[in-house]
């Protein structure tokens, strides 16, 4: 469990019930510091000739006690292997992975990109490990707990800007088991050396916590005719635990997982993949809620990058599609939390469905704004919907600590001109344990 998070769970419990029957439809008034700049290109992966030195590592994981590293380096014969152990300097176990690589616009040629999946691992547990053999530089992360307590972060388009670099401090300073993204990882934008910058700038998370991504509009670098494969760089370089599992989806764009030995189940889906009834990703959908078990199951949250329920004026109707396609799947199978991004800026929706509030349906949350470059989403529409229970332009992040089968804290932490504020916070009762939403 994330250290720390009881003490939190203990002192927000106090303002519970205000926030269950607290004030509603709030925009809030705070004054927004002015925008940063993207932060300099840290150096380029081509100019780092250490050979076989691992860089931009990630974690994420597979099924209930493996994990995915991935890792980048120069050198073609760096083996795709990952040595590691429970002592920091000794690494009595290895698996060896795969290697791959991609070019775009016949311009760039990424680095040598393995990816290795290590385990069995015991649940809550430092591991030490080290990529390609290459003894410059140790890595740790931390297994997930096997039960509640459970605490995730949630930030969406982060970018890497300023803004972007004060968010990773806030997440950094206080414990967590898993950071969920839902779109919008690197702004590379086409350059790719982007993502190269993007992949140092969170290593000393993403290399120590798992990091489980779905895609935004920015992952999709597809060049009509010059560059035809959309997600190019997304798939080779984040990819996801679609093919494992009991729900194997067959695609990076969308999957789930289980955390907490199955109280929670999380569903990636992907905004930009088709999800019409009779497609693939609407088939997969089905057939992964139909195996959910609500007597084994509390939470289930779902991730999507263009937000279903919006009332800012930042990309309007832009997931209604989707939403018509999908909302009544999520509703039927007591979806609790529904996570999104793509527009840049913090807003709670109480529990909907159908565009009105139904005590049955998931809560809306959008949180991209981690602090990309292209700035904040500020226009609203007003008045603001009886929906919308809380909304505000500033970067940030959220947490959700799943503190047992019934009830999860909710908070998102307004960057504030460098200090982490508390803004918005909210217990969400589990549909799974509310009979009326049972019969
Ligand atoms: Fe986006």
């Amino acid at each position: 469990m994330a250290t720390g998070s009881t003490a939190i769970l203990l002192a927000l419990a106090i303002l519970a019930a205000s926030a269950l029957s607290g004030s509603r439809a709030v925009t809030s008034p705070y004054v927004r510091p002015r925008p940063r700049t993207t932060l300099p290109e840290l150096k380029s992966v081509l100019e780092d000739a250490q050979g076989q030195t691992p860089q931009q590592v990630h974690v994420s994981v597979v099924g209930s006690d493996r994990m995915r590293v991935t890792w980048i380096t120069e050198d073609d014969d760096a083996p795709p292997t990952v040595e590691y152990g429970t002592t920091s300097g000794q690494y009595p176990l290895s698996a060896t992975g795969t290697t791959t690589s991609y070019s775009y616009l016949a311009l760039y040629r990424s680095g040598n990109i393995h990816d290795a999946v290590i385990g069995p691992l015991k649940p809550c547990t430092m591991y030490y490990y080290r990529c390609s053999s290459d003894p410059s530089r140790e890595f740790s992360f931390r297994t997930p707990p096997s039960t509640l307590p459970f605490e995730f972060v949630i930030v969406g388009d982060l970018g890497q800007t300023g803004w972007t670099k004060t968010t990773l401090q806030h997440i950094a300073a206080t414990d967590y088991d898993m950071l969920l993204l839902p779109g919008d990882l690197s702004y590379a934008d086409f350059f790719q050396p982007r993502w190269d910058s993007y992949g140092r700038l969170v290593e000393p998370l993403a290399s120590a916590r798992p990091w489980m991504v779905t895609q935004g509009n920015h992952e999709i670098e597809k060049i009509p005719l010059i560059e035809p494969c959309s997600f190019k760089a997304y798939n080779a370089r984040w990819r996801m635990p679609y093919d494992a599992g009991a729900s194997p989806s067959g695609s990076n764009l969308y999957y789930s997982f289980d955390v907490a030995g199955g109280a929670v189940h999380v569903i990636m889906l992907g905004s930009y993949a088709d999800y019409e009834p009779g497609t693939a990703q609407y088939e997969w959908l089905q057939g992964d809620l139909a195996r959910i078990d609500h007597g084994k199951t509390s939470f289930v949250l779902a991730l999507v990058h263009a937000p279903w329920y919006n009332s800012n004026r930042a990309h309007q109707g832009e997931g209604d599609g989707m939403r018509d396609a999908m909302e009544a799947l999520l509703y039927g199978a007591r979806v609790d939390a529904v996570f999104a991004g793509h527009v840049h800026a913090y807003e709670r929706f109480t529990r909907v469905y159908e565009g009105r509030e139904d005590p049955c349906g998931p809560v809306y949350v959008t949180i991209g704004d981690g602090g990309n470059r292209e700035g904040l989403a500020d226009k609203y529409i007003d008045p603001q919907p009886e929906t919308s229970v809380f909304r505000e332009a500033s970067f940030g992040h959220g947490r959700l600590q799943v503190a047992n089968a019934t009830h999860a804290l909710w908070t998102w932490h307004r960057n504030d001109d460098d200090e982490p504020v508390v803004a918005d916070h909210v217990w969400i009762s589990s549909l799974a344990s509310n009979p009326a939403c049972n019969k």
